[in-house]
Parts: C-alpha cells; sequence; structure tokens
C-alpha cells in the first residue's frame, strides 16, 4: 500500500515540531511529568486535535485524549496513543512514535474516506516512565484505580516536591485527581503503537509486529546506611560506607538474576552528601527487576532480602487476549502474511489497560538499533509510515461496520 503524500508530510511536521522538545545537547531526552516540557507537550497535543477538529480532553488522572466522534453519544469508541514524556536521556521515538502515529492513522484513515462505525480517541498519558515520582505508568494507572490517589499525590521527587504540589504549579487541580471510570467508559478497546525496544522484528526482517504479552516487572528501593566522615583521615577498618553495600547490592542482583533467568538493573542512586571527598550517611538505590516468568522476578528480589527492599511499583505479568492479538496481525500484516507476535519485557500502559479489562492490542515499530531509553534509539521513516498504515489498517477493522 502506498502512502499519500500529504499523510506523510504531516507525519514529517509533527515530528519536526516534537524534536526539539525537552532535547539536550547530547540528544538526550528530558521530558518530565509536571514539568515545563511537559506543558509543551500537552499544548502540542491539544493543538493537533484541535487541527483535525477533534475534541480535546483531560480525564481525571491528568491524561490527554483526543476524540473524532462522539464517545458519550456513539461509543464507546476505538483508542491509539501512547505517551510523551521520556527517561532521563531518553529517545525521541519511546512514546511520541505511537502519538504521532496516531494523529497520522487518523489523517491518512480521512484522506481514504473511511467513517468509522464508532468513535475513534487518541491518548497522551501522563507520566508513564515514571521518571519523576518513581512509580511507571502513573497517568493510566491513576485513571483505572489500580494507584490509589492518597498514594500518587504523596510521590515526591528528587527535590522533595510532591506529585500534589507539581500538578498545582503547573495549573492543574490536584484535589480532583483520581480515577476516572467515565473517561475509562468511553474506551471499547486500546491500541498503542510503539517502537521496539530490542531487536526482535530486525532478526525477523519485518517493519511491524504486535505485542503477544508484556514480562512481568517492578521497581524497588533500597536504603543503605554509613555514617558520614573525612576521605582523607578515616581509616579503612573505622568506616561505615554505605557504597560497599551498593557494590555488594549490585553484584548479587546481577549475580542472581543471570541464575534466574531475568533482568536486574540499579540505573539510579541518590547519595548523600555527596562530595567527592565524604564518605556517605546514605545512599538510595532502585533496582529494576523483570524477567519472562513471575517467579524468576521473585526470587531475585528475594536474593535481595537482606537488603530490605522497598516496592515501588509492580506490574504482573501482561498475556495479550490472543484472538484480539490474531485480528491485529492481520489487518496490520501482508495480505499473505500476518504481522509477527513478539513479547518485550519493556512496560506499557497498555498492560495497564489490559490488566483493568479492556481489550487491549500493542504494534511494535521496528528499532534498527535495538536500543531504546537513550539517544541512539531510533525507527527509519519508512518504518515510521508503515507503523501508520498499520495502525490505520487496524483501527479500520475495528471500526468497520
Ligand atoms: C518503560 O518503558 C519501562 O519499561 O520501564
Ligand atoms: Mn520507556
Ligand atoms: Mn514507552
Amino acid at each position: 500500500m502506498t502512502t499519500p503524500a500529504r499523510m506523510t508530510s504531516t507525519f514529517d511536521t509533527m515530528w519536526a515540531e516534537l524534536e526539539p522538545i525537552g532535547r539536550s545537547a547530547d540528544g538526550g531526552y528530558h521530558r518530565f511529568a509536571w514539568t515545563a516540557e511537559d506543558a509543551a507537550l500537552r499544548e502540542w497535543f491539544a493543538a493537533e486535535a484541535a487541527r483535525r477538529g477533534m475534541s480535546c480532553v483531560v480525564d481525571r488522572a491528568g491524561n490527554q485524549w483526543a476524540w473524532w466522534g462522539d464517545p458519550d453519544a456513539d461509543g464507546p469508541g476505538v483508542v491509539t496513543g501512547s505517551h510523551l514524556d521520556s527517561v532521563p536521556g531518553g529517545g525521541a521515538f519511546d512514546g511520541p512514535l505511537g502519538v504521532v502515529s496516531a494523529f497520522a492513522a487518523v489523517d491518512l484513515l480521512r484522506e481514504q474516506g473511511w467513517t468509522p462505525s464508532r468513535p475513534i480517541g487518541i491518548a497522551a498519558f501522563a507520566d508513564e516512565e515514571g521518571a519523576r515520582f518513581g512509580v511507571a505508568c502513573t497517568g493510566s494507572r491513576l485513571l483505572t484505580g489500580a494507584l490509589p490517589v492518597e498514594r500518587a499525590l504523596a510521590l515526591t521527587d528528587a527535590d522533595g516536591v510532591t506529585l500534589a504540589e507539581a500538578v498545582t504549579r503547573a495549573g492543574s487541580d490536584a484535589a480532583s485527581l483520581g480515577p476516572d471510570a467515565e473517561a475509562l467508559r468511553r474506551v471499547a478497546t486500546f491500541v498503542e503503537l510503539h517502537v521496539e525496544q530490542g531487536r526482535g522484528l530486525i532478526h525477523l526482517d519485518r517493519p511491524v509486529g504486535v505485542a503477544s504479552g508484556i514480562w512481568p516487572h517492578g521497581r524497588w528501593r533500597v536504603t543503605l546506611t554509613g555514617a558520614a566522615n573525612h576521605a582523607g583521615t578515616t581509616p579503612l577498618d573505622e568506616r561505615r560506607d554505605p557504597m560497599l553495600d551498593l557494590a555488594t547490592l549490585i553484584q548479587v542482583a546481577r549475580q542472581a538474576a543471570a541464575q534466574h533467568g531475568a533482568l536486574a538493573t540499579v540505573g539510579k542512586v541518590e547519595v548523600t552528601p555527596n562530595g567527592v571527598n565524604a564518605i556517605p550517611s546514605q545512599v538510595r538505590a532502585w533496582l529494576d527487576c523483570r524477567a519472562r516468568e513471575e517467579a524468576a522476578v521473585h526470587a531475585v528480589v528475594s536474593e535481595l532480602a537482606g537488603f530490605t527492599p522497598t516496592g515501588e511499583s509492580w506490574t504482573p505479568p501482561t498475556v495479550f487476549d490472543a484472538a484480539l492479538a490474531a485480528r491485529v496481525a492481520a489487518a496490520a500484516g501482508e495480505p499473505d502474511a500476518p504481522a509477527p507476535l513478539l513479547d518485550t519485557g519493556a512496560g506499557h500502559d497498555a498492560g495497564i489497560f489490559h490488566a483493568a479489562g479492556i481489550p487491549t492490542a500493542m504494534l511494535f515499530v521496528r528499532n534498527p538499533t535495538g536500543i531504546s531509553h537513550a539517544p541512539a534509539e531510533f525507527a527509519e521513516r519508512d518504518d515510521c509510515l508503515a507503523g501508520v498504515r498499520a495502525l490505520a489498517a487496524t483501527l479500520a477493522n475495528l471500526t468497520s461496520k
């Protein structure tokens, strides 16, 4: 199938508009929830909705929704979209590709003269990465009630700013934050398109795939306490240095992950007071652990029991509905070759929707570097456009009479 020139140029324009927001000199993105960058991204989303004559609403959990059609009168609708926030130093594609492709797919359907049998919605979920407040998929978890609002409001960032304060500073009403049954009722089916965060599609030599499931994964915080003292005058045998405990924690996590067939990462630490010539009084470290099997994650974390890890977020395994995945694979693939199915160790709002009982599917777009959560994350433009066509075909299939 060819791609009309107008859809291609709106894809390029949208991509170019988003590109500078939150990008640092090394090409990494810093787009954290409820910041000035987040406000710019929200403004961009609302403008794209307005440009297409789509209504734009923000739900009680801070997620944005643009609607083609009226989901209250004619719904529930079929929703696509993803998130616009990033990890620290993240890539351009994780999240934004799904939102830009969603608008481009609506453009393509309209160019083709498609009349959907039910409304089509585009969503941008708040704080998917949890980069600022620690909990992944905050927007979709709040929306569905998976994250209690009292816990969400009390989450703090590295400067001690609570999520409630951040929301207020961003000009929104923290008091009305919470689950939103009305917004959820508008969703019959959710389809998230995402850049692949591995090399599965490279090996399969296909531009687009469909998710079969998401590995169980979670985050744990560990606090290691020492005794602050002078680096030049404290004999080694008189030190209580929590950095040594951190080194042990990292080694034990790595060995346990290898032994149990899991992945374990300590990617974030906070050192107090963080001086080059001072033995730290405290180190806080965050462990991310994932595996295809839930038991493997628990096995790794239990080997770290001596460090008393505190759970910060947990996502159980997601096994997407096989019939819906097959339908999406047929719609998104070639006439004689459905899109291939693959699972992922990366977390997504789609997993939260699935857990809330909403029929959910995911499309992946090939990433030639296989790298993600880093500036080298990439997708070729032709593959992005193949993703748009696959998404449009999926939306058409799900909104046919
Ligand atoms: C989000 O991308 C995650 O997998 O942590
Ligand atoms: Mn991510
Ligand atoms: Mn993502």
